[in-house]
């Protein structure tokens, strides 16, 4: 899937060394609470994958590891789409019962800060949630002090909720019926 600007397609074994970079960066990671731990090691990432194949492999679609491309193959950034267990709850947020959620966020390297390539990946990756996944609520958690993030989600169409979930981290939502009303050019096979 991709437009002008962003590809994105799903991981694949020769990126880990990549996400390695990514999840080492402290720049990139302050107000990441996904992966969790730092200083990232070329065994933990290889038993991450072995972990992230076995989800995929369970829960299809709904389990994928993003890498972020410009259109000449250079890899940009990363981005992760799980799902939320039933009867999940963080801080104030709590998933609302049998509602099929999911939850994703969005990281570049630094150097590709600031050109638009951040709001153009979320998009891509909500088009691929709503039509490649049964989503019916797509969530994203920001830290109020990444102001570039919340940008981010606000300028893909996700809706402040006010409800705080990990400390400083506000969710902010999607359903299904928003993500229609708000790209109703994208129809089933558009992406
Ligand atoms: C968040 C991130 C993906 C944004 O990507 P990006 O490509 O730089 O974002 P864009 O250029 O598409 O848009 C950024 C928006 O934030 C705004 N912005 C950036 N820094 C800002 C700041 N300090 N204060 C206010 N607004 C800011 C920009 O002006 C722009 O909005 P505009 O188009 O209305 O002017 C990128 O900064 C990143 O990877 N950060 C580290 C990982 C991370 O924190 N991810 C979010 C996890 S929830």
């Amino acid at each position: 899937m991709g437009d002008a600007r962003i590809v994105i397609a799903e991981a694949e074994e020769e990126d880990l060394s990549f996400l390695l970079g990514m999840w080492n960066d402290t720049t990139v990671m302050r107000y990441c609470g996904y992966p969790e731990g730092k200083g990232w090691t070329d065994v933990e990432i290889a038993k991450w994958w072995r972990y992230y194949l076995n989800n995929r492999a369970e829960y299809g679609a709904e389990e994928t590891q993003f890498i972020l491309r410009v259109p000449d193959g250079t890899r940009v950034g990363e981005s992760y789409v799980g799902r939320v267990p039933e009867d999940f709850a963080v801080g104030d947020w709590r998933k609302p019962p049998e509602v099929r959620c999911l939850m994703a966020d969005v990281k570049l390297a630094t150097q590709w800060w600031g050109q638009g390539l951040g709001t153009v990946s979320m998009r891509l990756v909500t088009a691929f949630v709503f039509e490649q996944t049964s989503c019916e609520l797509f969530v994203v958690p920001p830290h109020r002090d990444n102001p570039a993030a919340v940008r981010v989600y606000e300028k893909a169409c996700f809706r402040h909720t006010g409800v705080w979930a990990w400390p400083g981290h506000e969710i902010m939502e999607m359903s299904r019926d928003e993500y229609a009303s708000r790209f109703p050019e994208q129809g089933e096979g558009a992406v």
